[in-house]
C-alpha cells in the first residue's frame, strides 16, 4: 500500500443526492471550523508581519453539488486494533524557518487504513496482491458521483435480513451506510472499538447477489464487522480481477452529512 491510497482517499468527493431520514444538523466536520472561520487569534496576529486570514475548510462546493465527507486526520484519530490513535503523522521534514530552505517540505507517516480509505483488492487476497490490484486500479467513475445515504437499523450489524429491509432500489450504485458508529461518535474516539457496526458475511453477500451497488461506504475503520470482519472483505472484494465487484469504501466519518440536500 502506498501514498497513492492516502491522496485517492482526500479526492472521494461524493455529492450526496438522496438520503434516507436521519440528522437535520448540518454537517460541521471540522470542531474547529469556527475559530479557523473568524481569522488568526489575536496574540497571533500581533506577531504576524504579514496578516493572512485563517483558511476556510470547506465541505461543500459548487453550491452543495460536491460534498467532501473524508475524515479530518487528526492524531488522536482511531487506528486499526490499536488504542493510541494515529500518533505525530505529519511532521514538518524542512522548514522555511530555517532561511537556507525555499519551501516548506512535510513529510507524512500513516498507514494505508488511516481515516476516510478505500481497500484496495490485494488487502486480503495474496494473489491480487501479487499481480498488483492496488488502489490504482479502482474505477474513479466509480468512486465519484451521487450516492445514497442510508440508516441501518442501530440495533443490529449488517446482516442479509437487514439488507433486504433497506428497500435500496436496482440502478442505485453507490450507498452510504450510516450505522450506530456515527451515533457513538467512534471516529472521535483515539481508541480503537472492536464492537463498531459493519458488514457480517451474508449481508455482503446479499448485496453483491442482489443489487447494483459498486461503492458500499461504512462510517469506521471496516467494512465488514469486526467478528466478521475477513469473510465480509472476501465477499467483497472476490472477483476484483474483473472489475464485477463493489469498491469498499471506509467513509470513516462522524460526521452528520446535512439531511436537507436532494
Ligand atoms: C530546520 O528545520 C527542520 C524542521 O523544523 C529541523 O528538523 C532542522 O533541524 C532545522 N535545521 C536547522 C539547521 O535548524
Ligand atoms: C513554514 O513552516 C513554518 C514553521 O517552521 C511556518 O511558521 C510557516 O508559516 C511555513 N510557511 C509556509 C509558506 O507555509
Ligand atoms: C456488531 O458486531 C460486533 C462484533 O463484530 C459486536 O461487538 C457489536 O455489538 C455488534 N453491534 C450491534 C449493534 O449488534
Amino acid at each position: 500500500m502506498d501514498l497513492a491510497s492516502l491522496l485517492l482517499s482526500q479526492l472521494l468527493l461524493l455529492p450526496v443526492v438522496t438520503v434516507v431520514s436521519g440528522e437535520t444538523a448540518a454537517h460541521p466536520g471540522y470542531a474547529h471550523a469556527e475559530e479557523a472561520c473568524s481569522g488568526m487569534l489575536e496574540a497571533e496576529a500581533e506577531k504576524a508581519t504579514v496578516l493572512v486570514p485563517a483558511p476556510e475548510r470547506r465541505e461543500e462546493f459548487d453550491g452543495g453539488r460536491i460534498v467532501d465527507i473524508s475524515h479530518y486526520y487528526r492524531e488522536d484519530m482511531p487506528e486499526w486494533e490499536s488504542s493510541e490513535g494515529s500518533g505525530e503523522f505529519l511532521q514538518l521534514a524542512r522548514s522555511m524557518r530555517n532561511g537556507s530552505d525555499i519551501a516548506n517540505f512535510s513529510e507524512l507517516r500513516l498507514t494505508a487504513h488511516s481515516g476516510t480509505h478505500v481497500d484496495a483488492p490485494g488487502h486480503v487476497f495474496e494473489h491480487y496482491y501479487d499481480t498488483g490490484f492496488d488502489v490504482d486500479t479502482l474505477d474513479l467513475a466509480v468512486l465519484n458521483g451521487p450516492a445514497l445515504l442510508v440508516d441501518v437499523p442501530r440495533d443490529k450489524n449488517i446482516t442479509a435480513d437487514v439488507m433486504a429491509s433497506l428497500n435500496i432500489p436496482k440502478g442505485v450504485r453507490r450507498v452510504l451506510f450510516r450505522t450506530l458508529n456515527t451515533d457513538r461518535k467512534l471516529m472521535w474516539k483515539k481508541e480503537f472499538d472492536t464492537s463498531y457496526v459493519g458488514f457480517m458475511k451474508d449481508g455482503a453477500q446479499w448485496l453483491v447477489d442482489n443489487t447494483d451497488i459498486k461503492l458500499v461506504g461504512v462510517d469506521y475503520l471496516s467494512v465488514g464487522a469486526f467478528d466478521e470482519c475477513i469473510p465480509a472483505h472476501l465477499v467483497f472484494l472476490e472477483k476484483r480481477g474483473w472489475c464485477e465487484d463493489p469498491i469498499i469504501w471506509s467513509w470513516a466519518s462522524a460526521d452528520p452529512i446535512d439531511t436537507n440536500m436532494s
